[in-house]
């Protein structure tokens, strides 16, 4: 039997492509393990979105040989964005890796090759009992540890966002068929699935490739499946955030989560304009207000990059006002990272790293204040909580709609279920209450 760990760096896209690449690999008779020692293969997912994620994976790779001194026939392999671009250099720096295969060229790609790569390692190890055959390789969407399901709809991005390698890395957006995808859902709920994810660089561009139906369409449909369960996506573009999304959201709102993640970047145009985002802030803050008419116990996050090239004090100061008029109930904020291939890695850029630092704490700070306003909303609410771990016989983990984690008091629960709780304190990142 072959032994198999997976190390994921980065999005979400990463982690689902990882719980489908563990599917496959138990499908083909592999056993996925906690810890490399215990592996005889160690795929690394890699992220190449900034440079901080990008030395992380690198140093973590370089670690793996001493794995390879004690095991010489461990194969290692690197996938995910950093591959597509960086491929040569794998191969020039680490002598102990084996196999390189880019998001650019697809799982698909990757997939195509599994059986030869088990096979080898398994040649390697002498063992005789050999793999199945291709046809073996099947999909498999379910995490192996929570019921929830991660799905990819669609792959790659045209919209060159100045900072962004990802076009680069994995390529132009290809959307997936509707109809393979709506089943993919009713298998994984018939499964036991009880979240399912909807993933894509820019979800809310999805057009099935058959009809050209689009993303409402595509809620619409996955939101008729029979059974209980949630349905959340990531990441919707602003410049496509439209209506019929939000309304097709409000008219399924059993099932669809009332949960919008919708990166601003910058609350100054004249940034917005040099990444190259092709909305304004007011476009931006209308959105918002249409979010919230239709759709008034919507949550409302973003994604917020400080310090990029250009951005003076005042630009600065427009980001913060726009936090401070939105109130996000979360934002995932970066410094910027100037990245190869992409145009603002050619503009100047003059501010210094330490006031790139001070701004990214500020706004964390601005962030804390509005986060925890914006749970102790909470107290006294009733919510319903999808239970998705113990921390001990009395007290179990979930989330809300909103994305909140919960403390559940109320005894030793069954996982993977909803729950009403009474919320009865808040804090930033989550809240405790009690089972009704
Ligand atoms: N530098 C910093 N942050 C970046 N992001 C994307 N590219 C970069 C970069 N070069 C951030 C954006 C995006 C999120 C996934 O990562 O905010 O929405
Ligand atoms: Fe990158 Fe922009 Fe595409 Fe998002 S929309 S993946 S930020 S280029």
């Amino acid at each position: 039997m072959i032994t198999v760990f997976i190390k994921t760096y980065g999005c979400q896209a990463n982690v689902a492509d990882s719980v489908h690449l563990a599917g496959c690999l138990k499908g083909l008779g592999c056993t996925l393990v906690d810890t490399e020692d215990q592996a005889d293969l160690i795929i690394v997912n890699s992220c190449a979105i900034r440079e901080k994620a990008e030395h992380k994976m690198f140093s973590y790779l370089g670690e793996l040989v001493e794995h390879k001194k004690n095991k010489p026939y461990l194969a290692i392999g690197v996938i995910g964005c950093v591959a597509s671009y960086r491929k040569e250099e794998f191969f020039k720096r680490f002598d102990h890796v084996s196999f390189v295969s880019g998001a650019r060229e697809g799982l698909e790609t990757f997939k195509a090759n599994l059986v030869d790569i088990i096979e080898s390692v398994a040649t390697k190890k002498s063992l005789y009992v050999l793999p199945g055959k291709q046809e073996q390789v099947q999909d498999n969407s379910l995490g192996w540890q929570f019921r929830r399901s991660m799905i990819n709809i669609m792959r790659g991005c045209n919209n060159y966002c100045s900072y962004c390698i990802v076009p680069f890395t994995t390529g132009r957006e290809r959307s997936f068929s509707m109809n393979d995808i709506v089943e993919q859902v009713a298998r994984d709920v018939r499964a036991g699935s009880k979240e399912v994810t909807l993933l894509g660089q820019n979800v809310n561009s999805y057009k099935d490739p058959e009809t050209g139906l689009g993303f409402a369409t595509l809620l619409e449909r996955v939101a008729q499946i029979d059974g209980e369960f949630w349905v959340r996506f990531v990441s919707p573009h602003p410049k496509d955030m439209t209506a019929d999304v939000i309304d097709t959201i409000a008219a399924y709102n059993q099932k669809l989560c009332a949960f919008i993640h919708l990166p601003i970047q910058s609350g100054s145009d004249k940034i917005l304009q040099l990444m190259n985002r092709t909305y304004s802030v007011e476009t931006y803050l209308d959105q918002v207000a249409m979010i919230r008419e239709r759709l008034p116990h919507a949550t409302i996050t973003t994604d917020i990059i400080v310090g990029f090239p250009g951005e003076t004090e005042r630009d600065y100061q427009a980001t913060l006002d726009v936090v401070k008029r939105v109130r996000f109930a979360m934002i995932f904020s970066f410094i910027y990272s100037p990245r190869k291939y992409t145009s603002a890695a050619q503009l100047q850029d003059s501010c210094p790293d330490e006031v790139k630092h001070e701004r990214l704490q500020t706004l964390h700070a601005l962030h804390r204040e509005i986060g925890t306003q914006v749970n102790k909303e909470l107290v006294g609410k009733t919510v319903l909580v999808l239970l998705e771990s113990r921390q001990s016989q009395d007290l179990s983990w979930g989330r809300t709609e909103g994305n909140v984690r919960v403390l559940v008091s109320g005894g030793a629960l069954e996982l993977n279920q909803f729950v009403s709780v009474r919320v009865t304190k808040t804090r930033l990142s989550d809240v405790r209450g009690d089972l009704i």
